[in-house]
């Protein structure tokens, strides 16, 4: 029988922008993350005479994949699988497909498969296909750091609601991907060192404010680590541009609602969309702001999830 798994995406408030250059996959900076509710991916695993991959009813040969498999297949007896992975919002554009696909991914081929693994052994092999996966393994607040670069829950979704207002304003996928603009950073950012330097200060402090949860430091961390991952793509040669003129004008519109005492603040990934993180109360008020602004082709305004759950059968 076949094993349906599901996981959302997550947005790093803390980001990383960078590898190790060791084997592993292991990002350069640690990060702190939210996983989302609402968004997700459903992805299907049953066994078959070969493997194939099927993303939003496409058959497609994902290098990524293969790569995936071969290493989970390194560790255990796994036969050939049929994949097939939907996902209820654009793949590709800043949204993170790729933390909730590999997520489901593992989360289901590890129930399909018998094979055991906890949570910490599924957020490894998830890191291995794409890090910023690791941290959809778990739901909430969740961190990424050393020394075993396994994604680690740090507050549960409930224990602080908070909601992400996303303002779409390019739905095509972007022209390079996450991996490459990495490489292209740290081989060429005059910033990329600074960068570094500053990241465990940056994710210690943010993870106190998770634990307090203190809105007003989560807001200036998260924002200005947002801006300084930002400062090392465009400084990167050639530069790194995500944003676009309704990226910008969204980030004016959050500076003049804190500016009157709302609580939201913003972070942008590699990709044109803005996320803007802010308390219940002024979700309403948050969403028809930026619904408002020119360029904002639609909205969609999410709360916190879960990790990376099977369906039950
Ligand atoms: O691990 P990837 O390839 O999905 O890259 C994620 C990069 C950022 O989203 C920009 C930052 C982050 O920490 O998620």
């Amino acid at each position: 029988m076949a094993t349906i798994a599901r996981a959302h995406p997550n947005i790093a408030l803390i980001k990383y922008w960078g590898k190790q250059q060791t084997a592993g996959n292991i990002p350069a900076t640690p990060s702190l993350s939210i996983t989302l509710d609402t968004l997700t991916t459903t992805t299907c695993v049953d066994t078959a005479a070969l493997d194939s991959f099927t993303l939003n009813g496409k058959r497609v040969d994902d290098p990524k994949i293969a790569a995936c498999l071969a290493i989970l297949r390194e560790q255990f007896d796994i036969p050939p699988l049929v994949i097939s992975s939907d996902n209820n919002f654009p793949t590709a554009a800043g949204l993170a497909s790729s933390a909730s696909g590999f997520a489901a991914l593992i989360a289901a081929i590890n129930h399909h498969n018998k094979l055991e693994m906890t949570l910490a052994q599924q957020s490894a092999f998830a890191r291995e296909a794409s890090a910023s996966a690791a941290r959809s393994i778990f739901g909430g607040y969740v961190g990424l750091n050393q020394p075993d670069w396994v994604a680690k829950p740090l507050l549960d979704a409930e224990m602080w609601p908070l909601r992400v207002v996303i303002a779409i304003t390019q739905e095509r996928p972007k022209k390079v991907s996450s991996t490459l603009g990495m490489q292209r950073s740290q081989k060429s950012s005059p910033f990329y060192p600074a960068w570094i330097a500053d990241s465990e200060a940056d994710y210690l402090q943010a993870e106190a404010a998770v634990e307090r949860r203190d809105f007003a430091t989560l807001a200036r961390l998260a924002e200005a680590s947002c801006l300084k991952m930002h400062a090392v793509m465009q400084s990167s040669q050639p530069p790194l541009i995500y944003w676009r003129p309704a990226t910008l004008a969204c980030l004016e519109r959050i500076r003049e609602m804190q500016d009157a005492g709302v609580e939201v603040f913003f972070t942008i990934d590699a990709g044109p969309q803005v996320k803007a993180v802010c308390t219940a109360e002024f979700e309403v008020e948050v969403t028809q702001a930026l619904a408002g602004v020119a360029g904002v082709l639609r909205t969609l305004t999410v709360g916190l999830g879960r990790g990376a759950t099977i369906e039950d059968t």
